[in-house]
């Protein structure tokens, strides 16, 4: 075991539902192990700025249940020049930090992995992200939640939709990963789901509702990744609308999909995420993203996940059509 005797910890990115779960882990866990932790605020951008604050045991009580994270989030333009590395690297020096617990998505890991092979601190990462789009793990945190609030959503959405026997567009986030469209889609019982991963068969999709109709399927719901231009659900229902003439609402879910009450699947999954990632730092592993695996804690080596990400399986489109029929 290391003697390590103050580790960091930070999240960056977006913020996502379990993330105080894996804090107050974190926390505890090292706290257990008579090792101090200091908060850096706002990621790597409060590192820069040496934005720092001592957690005790105390002060991550009643997180558990609270979405965001206690510690702010950012995203750090400054982080992306070896200036700024360098600054942050002598701040948490300044401080006697001699491990780092990052918790936050594939661009975090990426901004890790640089970090790491610049200067000489260990970091162990936890996935906090909606996307579950992290190579190696097979949930990210928040995940689960956010899947379950645009399921919640398209449930409610569905009851109008059959009431008024019409097309429902809904957009559920994921600007890069269809991970959310896709799971939420098919649990929602969706027509169809459009994904980044995948280019739009606008026409074929359009048929098929048009088709239903004559077969006495009177609503439908589409699902839509948020798109970065072009392809966002308002774009895809007007695109809709001059193939088949139907009337539509569009339904943009966005950030309610991000905030609110982990469920318990993500607040296990940040508890045991927090305390594999310390336990990590304790044996003396380095540069490494905690993640889980067939149920199982796993450590992925950043060296091997940074420039990867995780595709959906697509051949679920394949049964959210025949469910459809
Ligand atoms: O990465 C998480 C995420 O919520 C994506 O699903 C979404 O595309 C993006 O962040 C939105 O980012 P922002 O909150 O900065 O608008």
């Amino acid at each position: 075991m290391m003697s390590m005797k103050r580790i960091g910890l930070f999240c960056s990115g977006g913020d996502a539902p379990g993330m105080n779960a894996a804090i107050r882990a974190v926390v505890r866990t090292a706290v257990f192990h008579r090792m101090e932790v200091v908060g850096i605020l706002r990621g790597y951008k409060g590192m820069i700025d040496g934005s720092f604050r001592p957690l005790g045991a105390r002060s991550v009580s009643g997180i558990i249940s609270r979405g965001g994270t206690i510690l702010h989030t950012a995203r750090s333009p400054e982080f992306m020049s070896y200036k700024g590395r360098k600054k942050a690297y002598e701040q948490l020096k300044n401080t006697g930090i001699e491990g780092l617990v990052a918790i936050g998505g594939d661009g975090t890991f990426r901004g890790a992995h640089r970090f790491t092979s610049e200067f000489d601190i260990p970091v162990i990462g936890v996935t906090g992200s909606i996307d579950n789009d992290c190579w190696g793990t097979d949930y990210t945190l928040g995940f689960d939640t956010a899947v379950n609030i645009a399921l919640d959503a398209i449930d409610r959405i569905r009851d109008t939709a059959a009431s008024h026997d019409r097309i429902f567009f809904v957009e559920v986030m994921g600007r890069k990963s269809g991970m959310i469209a896709l799971w939420s889609g098919l649990a929602g019982g969706a027509e169809a789901i459009f994904i980044p991963e995948v280019r739009e068969d606008l026409p074929a999709v359009a048929r098929e509702i048009v088709e239903g109709r004559k077969k006495g399927k009177t609503s439908a719901i589409v699902v839509v990744a948020e798109g970065e231009e072009e392809g966002d659900a308002f774009q895809i229902a007007r695109k809709f609308r001059k193939l088949t003439k139907l009337d539509y609402r569009v339904t943009i879910l966005g950030h309610i999909q991000r905030g609110g009450a982990p469920t318990a699947f993500d607040r296990i999954l940040g508890t045991r995420s927090g305390v594999a990632a310390v336990e990590a730092l304790r044996s003396g592993k380095r540069n490494m993203m905690v993640g889980i695996q067939n149920g199982r804690m796993v450590l992925i080596p950043f060296s091997k996940m940074w420039n990867r990400s995780k595709r959906p399986d697509l051949s679920w489109l394949k049964i959210a059509e025949m469910m459809s029929i």
